[in-house]
């Protein structure tokens, strides 16, 4: 399932985001990609330790807890901390799949890839280009999303990043382990979950909608890894 997640962050958010990440020394970008994505990777990026890099990522991670839509769609284990990219000057990323497994810098953790997370900082008319299209069983979608909205899309999908011709596109991107290994299972969840919502909202002592919180906890139950 890919799922766009609107105002993560807040204009103002944005903006500060924006002001420290133009202000910051940028490297080459296939420092933290494998041989294969290197040979297809032409961006900018910032060191995984910068400062900077470490003061948004907290910030993106605070949002995100905060928001019910994400925590619902991901079911988060363990979250990579956020890295910033930049793509300008027909820049662009070739097709690829991400790595699946991932050391945390400065720890000796690695998560499993489950789901991958585009968090766009630029405004959709600042730059031409830069679509992230992502390849699924359903098709090929084309994701171009204001500044503060976010994409997740399940980590096993080819997807590129199409040259940027005008301006430069900035965003984060991340990788998160779910408590839910199995695309599927979570989109199950994820229904489950709209249904009860919809349900509880006409009526919030629904007898209905407490039988369905109870089979949502229990499949939760019987496939969560935590
Ligand atoms: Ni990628």
């Amino acid at each position: 399932m890919l799922i766009q997640i609107p105002n993560v962050l807040t204009s103002d958010q944005v903006a500060e985001a924006r002001r420290k990440l133009d202000a910051a020394e940028w490297v080459d970008g296939r420092t933290t990609a494998g041989p294969q994505s290197a040979m297809a990777k032409n961006n900018e990026q910032l060191p995984e330790t910068h400062p900077v890099g470490l003061e948004l990522g907290d910030m993106i991670i605070g949002a995100l807890q905060r928001n019910a839509l994400f925590v619902t769609a991901a079911l988060p284990l363990h979250v990579f901390p956020p890295l910033f990219n930049r793509y300008a000057g027909g820049q662009s990323f070739g097709s690829h799949v991400d790595n699946s497994i991932r050391q945390i810098p400065g720890t000796p953790h690695r998560i499993r890839t489950d789901l991958s997370c585009t968090l766009f900082l630029t405004a959709p008319e600042e730059y031409d280009g830069g679509e992230l299209i992502v390849e699924d069983t359903y098709g090929v979608h084309s994701v171009k999303l204001p500044a503060g909205h976010m994409v997740l899309y399940p980590s096993t999908s080819l997807h590129h990043v199409r040259p940027v011709t005008r301006g430069a596109r900035v965003s984060s991107f991340f990788w998160l382990q779910s408590m839910i290994r199995d695309d599927a299972d979570r989109t199950l969840l994820f229904d489950l979950d709209a249904g009860i919502r919809q349900l509880a909202g006409e009526r919030a002592d629904h007898p209905v909608a407490v039988q369905l919180t109870a089979v949502y906890h229990n499949l939760l139950r019987r496939w969560a890894e935590v």
